[in-house]
């Protein structure tokens, strides 16, 4: 089965998707990470063509550029900028798209990002969008982050990243047709989570 969870920064795709891919022994795969080595590859000048997703059985996979694993490295806001900046670039996202498709193949996947529904597994049994204020998606980065930046400071990076990603003329953010779209700022991590089971529960009820 392959399921999809598409949405802006900080809307919680990446805690919601690790619980919910668990929960059902899907393998997690967070597409932003493959735009973010691909940046750190860009900034210590490695070959950006030895970006790899390696399988490592039940668990998450494993990225790796320029023979070096990648993973707490990529985590940081210069990181996270400059993703967002190559992700405009169409050989970046061809070289992503295809290493995400290579890997689902006919594994059980959930793919998170923000045109996995739209542009690379199109075929997706369940497509979820996340969506949440900016005000809220602050909140939660902030608690989450340990920084010393203002609520309104991790705001104004937020919607600098949501204008960037939904004005792209390549895949821009945007909910595929076949997607269901959870608002969750009202919503606990939890209501979330069980949201999202309940869809792909019901989605495999039907399918029995
Ligand atoms: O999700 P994350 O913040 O790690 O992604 C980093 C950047 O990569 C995003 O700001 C976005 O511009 C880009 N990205 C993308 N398409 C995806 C996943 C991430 O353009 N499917």
């Amino acid at each position: 089965m392959q399921v999809t969870i598409d949405g802006p920064a900080g809307v919680g795709k990446t805690s919601v998707g690790r619980k919910v891919a668990r929960r059902f022994s899907l393998l997690f795969i967070q597409s932003g990470q493959l735009y973010r080595a691909l940046a750190y590859g860009r900034i210590n000048d490695l070959d950006l063509e030895s970006l790899s997703l390696r399988s490592r059985g039940k668990t998450e996979p494993e990225l790796s550029i320029g023979g070096e694993k990648v993973r707490e490295e990529l985590t940081t806001e210069v990181i996270g900028e400059k993703a967002s900046k190559l992700a405009k670039e169409e050989g970046i996202r061809n070289l992503v798209n295809e290493i995400i498709v290579d890997f689902a193949g006919d594994r059980d996947v959930l793919v998170e990002g923000r045109d996995i529904g739209t542009e690379v597994l199109t075929e997706a049994e369940v497509k979820i969008y996340l969506t949440a204020s900016a005000e809220e998606r602050a909140r939660r980065r902030k608690k989450q982050m340990k920084t010393d930046r203002t609520l309104e400071e991790i705001e104004a990076g937020i919607k600098k990243r949501d204008n960037r990603d939904q004005t792209r003329k390549l895949a821009p953010l945007e909910p595929a047709e076949d997607a269901i779209i959870i608002d969750t700022t009202s919503l606990s991590e939890r209501e979330v989570v069980e949201r999202v089971s309940g869809i792909i529960t019901d989605h495999e009820i039907r399918e029995k």
